[in-house]
């Protein structure tokens, strides 16, 4: 049988790459470096959608509901508040990010500045979240 257990450390680690790639492409955009910051938020998206295909195959793979958060007490609420903005701002960003990578390929520079202003800091709150969703579950709080 293969074992599918590296899954979950990919995923994170690819969630984590993609929110290091966003600071870096806002810090270069924000200090006039408009080639690095195509070449960052490039990559963002790259690593975004690998992540997007892998987690779907080790869904698919692994299962839907294959490791669950036992810890009790406060954590459990944090951990779930957590999960929950993670994966519905994840569903409801992902258009909006493909919107706004669009316009920038095509030069529309001022519609995308407008979208990229309220895309950026949603996009990186998902990647982090779901660094962090990831080490309650897996690193933290591994069920026993
Ligand atoms: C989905 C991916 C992207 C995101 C989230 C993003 C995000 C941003 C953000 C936050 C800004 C600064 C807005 C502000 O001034 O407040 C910006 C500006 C800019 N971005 Fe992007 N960006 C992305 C992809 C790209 C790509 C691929 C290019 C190049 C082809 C690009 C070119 C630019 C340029 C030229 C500006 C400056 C626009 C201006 O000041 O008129 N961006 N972007």
């Amino acid at each position: 049988m293969t074992d599918w257990s590296f899954f979950p450390h990919l995923n994170a680690t690819l969630n984590g790459l993609s929110a290091v790639f966003l600071v870096a492409g806002f810090y270069f955009i924000k200090t006039g470096q408009k080639e690095r910051h195509r070449l960052s938020m490039i990559s963002a998206v790259t690593v975004s959608a690998v992540f997007l295909v892998s987690y779907v195959t080790s869904k698919a793979i692994i299962g839907l509901d294959s490791v669950k958060f036992t810890a009790e007490g406060p954590i459990r609420w944090i951990y779930f508040l957590i999960l929950g903005t993670h994966t519905i701002l994840a569903i409801v960003i992902t258009p909006f990010v493909l919107v706004t990578f669009w316009r920038a390929l095509k030069g529309r520079f001022e519609m995308h500045k407008k979208l990229a202003r309220l895309v950026f800091p949603v996009w990186l709150y998902v990647s982090i979240t779901g660094v962090m969703v990831y080490l309650l579950l897996y690193q933290l709080f591994p069920p026993s």
